[in-house]
């Protein structure tokens, strides 16, 4: 996605190296396996939004903006690595390399999941940057996306989307909780870490929660279109999955994914603030897939 986007993944993944465990292989692999989990080739997008948000409100916190966005990061890479277990989707490979549970095994695989979830918390809790009541707001926001009413129900229902008699899910509100709400926390964080108004901050929710769903709609085309090559992933991991391109077609999935863009954009000018460089960064990340 160019310098731009590589310039904030770099200053991320060089914080995130700084502030997960260091690896004490004699004892235990959970650290490593935790490094290993968030120090891959992610594309970083969830925090790279954070950061982008919190630039055009002013970049008036970096460090704790940029703490919180790596805080996002671990629950992102925590969620992957139980999406990825035999009994979720059973996944090989991952940012083209083995999951978690390939290289290290279940067991440490989801004590390396529940140790990102739970140093996420702590590296916002402690940051000495912004205020306490900052920091607590920011927690609150993380935790509600990722608990069993966000994230933990999107990923149990999604389960579901492979029973063929199960009642009919609504796809939209399952791509919402299973990944648009994380998308609508960490934009929203940023933000918060910016002392945005409540109007703002709801705005910049919608903005992301937009994105969101159009970035699973588009994983879900990739699975069924793309080379492992450019994925990094398993091939067709979705067949016999209820999702938006095995029910409506590639082509209306596209359609769905730009609609969510423009409603996204259109959520994005009520914010008040300069938002080139989130524009930029939205268009690249999509462009590959619903440019005609
Ligand atoms: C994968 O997210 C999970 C989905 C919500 C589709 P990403 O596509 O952001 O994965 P990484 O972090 O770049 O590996
Ligand atoms: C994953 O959706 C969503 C979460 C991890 C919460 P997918 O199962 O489609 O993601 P990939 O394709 O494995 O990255
Ligand atoms: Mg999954
Ligand atoms: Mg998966
Ligand atoms: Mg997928």
């Amino acid at each position: 996605m160019g310098d731009f986007s590589a310039q904030r993944s770099q200053q991320i993944r060089k914080r995130l190296d700084e502030l997960l465990p260091e690896s004490n292989s004699g004892i235990s692999s959970v650290h490593e396996a935790m490094r290993y989990a968030c120090l891959g080739e992610g594309k970083m997008v969830r925090p790279t939004l954070c950061l982008l948000v919190h630039e055009a409100a002013g970049n008036p916190n970096p460090a704790l903006c940029l703490d919180a966005a790596c805080a996002v990061e671990m629950v992102h890479c925590s969620s992957l690595i139980l999406d990825d277990l035999p009994s979720m989707d059973d996944a090989n490979l991952r940012r083209g390399q083995n999951t978690t549970h390939r290289q290290f095994g279940v067991d440490t695989a989801i004590l390396a999941s529940v140790g990102l979830l739970n140093l996420a918390f702590k590296v916002v809790a402690s940051c000495k940057e912004g205020s306490a009541d900052a920091r607590l707001q920011i927690i609150t926001i993380l935790n509600s996306a990722i608990g069993s009413d966000g994230l933990i129900a999107g990923q149990e229902i999604d389960l579901a989307l492979f029973k063929e008699n199960e009642p009919a899910t609504d796809i939209d509100t399952v791509n919402w909780l299973k990944t648009g709400i994380l998308f609508a926390s960490a934009a929203e964080i940023g933000s918060v870490a910016a002392g945005a108004s409540p109007d703002v901050r709801q705005a910049v929710h919608r903005f992301a929660g937009h994105i969101g769903g159009a970035f699973q709609t588009i994983d879900d085309l990739i699975d069924k279109t793309e080379s492992v090559a450019i994925t990094g992933k398993d091939a067709n991991k979705d067949d016999g999955k209820t999702t938006l391109v095995r029910s409506a077609g590639i082509n209306q999935s596209k359609l769905a994914a730009r609609r969510q863009i423009e409603q996204a954009f259109d959520e994005l000018s009520k914010c008040n603030m300069d938002s080139t460089a989130i524009e930029a960064y939205v268009g690249k990340m999509f462009s590959r897939y619903i440019d005609d």
